[in-house]
């Protein structure tokens, strides 16, 4: 492959995929959007778990507008706010009364430079949108995606959208107990930024526990982790919106547009080099387009991996969840 936008076309380079049903969340919108296009674009099914129901619906009529030729997929809204895990574990529970497979699931959604906030359930906001109701979701939806992979010729997939950012975690990275999900970094340049990029490193740590705990138990399912590059997902937001006629020319020398942000999950989650060479890429980061990298040691520190799994599952037990 050669460089990021050359390298790889969903439209040319992803097979066929009618007759698969894959889920995204957070797919109304930036990265998780192109997303939902290209696989739809491809003849899949794909569920948008979304927040909003207005947000979603306007994101399904506007792909419609788009064309979702020539594989004519389906797209539908499944209701999902990652802000309560018992909200992750119905959305679940709700899709597995729908389906009767699931064949990629791409956890998209996220929270990016927000104040900082606690959730009712006493973790911090970021923490639990982008990490703990995403775990909620997968393992909710386990026995799915287990009878999926149980199938002749299936090809499961867990893609799990986290980020260069994770280099950036500064200072001794600990998961023992929610003081360590909760840390605000408040002497950090950007507090925001720290909390973000410390979510995308558990993220990065969470995808390769869970390929662990899944190959143990004899599984066959992928679980990738990817960056998806630096993209333009916020120039139509404020405060740049009223700009974007001026900083958009300007800021596309520096970030690409969603479309080819979301070429790096369409690939881990659909592309054949991965159904080929499964055992390559399982536990593994990608870069833009499918590029194999070791994300930071301490992304790869197992034990750091366990503890981080030990207290979700704790935190999960208490609340019932
Ligand atoms: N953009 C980049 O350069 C970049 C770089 C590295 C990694 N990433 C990663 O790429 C992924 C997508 O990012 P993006 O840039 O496309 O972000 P985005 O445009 O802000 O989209 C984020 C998506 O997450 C959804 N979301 C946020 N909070 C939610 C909640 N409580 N419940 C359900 N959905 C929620 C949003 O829904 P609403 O519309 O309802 O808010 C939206 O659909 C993220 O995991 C991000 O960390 C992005």
């Amino acid at each position: 492959m050669g460089f990021f936008s050359k390298s790889f076309n969903p439209v040319t380079d992803l097979p066929d995929l009618s007759g698969k049903v894959i889920l995204i969340t957070g797919g109304n919108a930036g990265i998780g959007y192109s997303t939902v296009k290209h696989l739809a674009r491809r003849g899949a099914k794909v569920y948008m778990a979304a927040r909003n129901q207005t947000r979603a619906e306007e994101a399904i009529g506007k792909l419609k507008a788009e064309g979702l030729g020539p594989g004519n997929g389906d797209v539908i809204w499944l209701e999902l706010d990652l802000k309560d895990p018992r909200n992750a574990k119905k959305a679940a529970e709700e899709f597995m009364k729908r389906e009767k497979r699931l064949d990629v699931l791409i956890h998209n959604a996220a929270v990016l430079l927000e104040d900082y906030a606690i959730t009712p359930d006493g973790v911090q906001e970021i923490v639990m949108v982008n990490v703990i109701s995403h775990i909620v979701l997968t393992r909710t939806l386990q026995p799915l995606l287990d009878q999926t992979a149980a199938e002749p010729n299936s090809d499961v997939r867990i893609v799990v959208v986290a980020s260069e950012g994770h280099r950036l975690v500064s200072g001794e990275s600990h998961f023992r107990n929610l003081d360590d999900f909760n840390k605000e970094f408040k002497s950090s340049l950007s507090p925001s930024f720290a909390r973000y990029c410390m979510s995308k490193l558990m993220n990065i740590l969470y995808a390769f526990e869970l390929q662990r705990h899944l190959t143990a138990a004899g599984s066959p399912i992928t679980v990738i982790a990817i960056h998806p590059g630096t993209v333009n997902t916020f120039s139509h937001k404020p405060p740049l919106a009223n700009f974007e006629f001026i900083v958009k020319p300007i800021l596309s020398l520096f970030f690409v547009h969603p479309d080819e942000g979301a070429y790096n999950s369409a690939f881990a989650a659909a592309s054949e080099e991965v159904a080929k060479q499964r055992e390559k890429y399982k536990g593994m980061y990608l870069m833009p387009v499918g590029k194999l990298k070791e994300p930071t040691k301490v992304a790869r520190d197992e034990g750091l991996a366990k503890e981080l799994w030990d207290t979700v599952d704790r935190f999960l037990e208490e609340k019932g969840i």
